[in-house]
């Protein structure tokens, strides 16, 4: 019994009680009970408690050895740089891009680096997957596509997740490194623009910032030139004989378009007939998810942000905060989010 406890109402009984079992405590069986805390415990309960305990368990402790397990002789020993783990996902290169430049090197200056580069690593991968998505609406196949947007989703979580790392780290860490990479900052994220630029959020001025980048400027103009996730799903209902208007798909889709009452009607009728609609209704919700989940980034972004510069100007020379914040009212599906407002609604 590694462990007793005595509750009684009348404090003199539980005091007596207590001693009684001191004295019972045979030294030769190595019990020693240990008046530790008379606690009240409200006027309901008992008046007193008196917990004693037995400082040494009666079960002595059984140390376990560490569980071993032997490697099994089939597994390959005779590896060589391009066949093996380390090759094929060419670790050599990817461990030593983290490169602080504090010098000596601030401990928290990977923390900065490896956020950020995870960061673009899962963006590169949620391009790779709206791009199969596109393809799979393209080829009429809805169901794939949605598939594809699931997984973004999931990436998305990572991406949210991930600024919970970032949020250890406190102004006065950060004000310490800061210095060291001048005015890089996020904002100048050409997988970022690329992604925005995917999902609709068109503005031919970001092109700019790249003239000195032809790699990344050639990529971000295809992708600001090209018809955004959500047009290419409105390319789709049309070629499904949905009422979407021709002046919303033959267009210069490097500019945002206003919304179209056209196409809302289209959009209700998919909520409205889900039941026919499946796969169109399921699409709907996943870029409302996706919309919904940049946003809460941004969000994130900002607060963590604001925690660790408050409201000083960001390296890359915006109001930083102020900037940030303006950005939470930008909507990539607006005709997504318009046409809630007329479902079940009285026409
Ligand atoms: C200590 C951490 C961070 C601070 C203090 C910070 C600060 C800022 C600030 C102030 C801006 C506004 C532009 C500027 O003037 O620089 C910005 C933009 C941006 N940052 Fe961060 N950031 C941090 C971490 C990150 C991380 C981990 C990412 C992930 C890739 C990121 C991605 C971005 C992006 C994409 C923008 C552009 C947002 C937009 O255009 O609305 N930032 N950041």
């Amino acid at each position: 019994m590694p462990f007793l406890s005595l509750i009684e109402r009348d404090e003199t009984r539980a005091a007596s009680m207590a001693s009684m079992m001191l004295c019972r405590a045979s030294p030769l069986r190595r019990f020693i009970f240990v008046v530790t805390a008379i606690v009240p415990v409200g006027t309901a309960g008992p008046k007193a408690a008196i917990l004693a305990y037995n400082d040494r368990p009666v079960t002595p402790f059984v140390s376990e050895k560490m569980k071993k397990r032997d490697p099994e002789n089939t597994i390959h020993a005779d590896l060589s740089r391009d066949s093996d783990y380390t090759g094929y996902l060419q670790l050599d290169r990817l461990l030593s891009a983290q490169v602080p430049l504090s010098e000596p090197a601030h401990h928290d200056e990977m923390l900065f680096i490896i956020q950020h580069q995870v960061a673009e690593l899962w963006i590169k991968l949620v391009i790779h997957e709206i791009g199969g998505a596109v393809r799979f609406m393209r080829a009429d196949q809805l169901p794939q596509a949605v598939k594809n947007l699931a997984r973004v989703r999931h990436i998305q979580s990572q991406l949210y997740n991930q600024w919970k790392v970032l949020d250890t780290l406190t102004p006065s860490e950060y004000a310490e490194f800061r210095h060291v990479f001048g005015r890089a900052s996020g904002f100048q994220s050409a997988q970022y623009r690329i992604l925005e630029f995917t999902l609709g959020n068109k503005n031919r001025k970001m092109l700019g910032y790249y003239e000195h980048q032809p790699e990344w400027y050639e990529q971000l103009e295809k992708a600001l030139e090209s018809p955004s996730l959500y047009e290419e799903f409105l390319m789709y209902l049309a070629r499904r004989g949905m009422a979407v208007p021709r002046h919303v798909l033959e267009r210069d889709f490097s500019v945002v378009r206003d919304s179209d009452p056209e196409v809302i009607a289209v959009l209700r009728s998919i909520y409205e007939n889900r039941g026919e609609n499946w796969s169109r209704y399921e699409t709907c919700e996943a870029l409302m998810d996706i919309a919904n989940n940049f946003q809460f980034w941004r969000f994130h972004h900002m607060k963590t942000v604001e925690r660790i510069i408050g409201h000083k100007r960001g390296t890359g020379g915006s109001s930083g905060v102020t900037f940030l914040k303006k950005a939470l009212d930008m909507e990539f599906f607006p005709e997504l989010l318009q046409v809630r407002t007329e479902i079940g609604a009285d026409d």
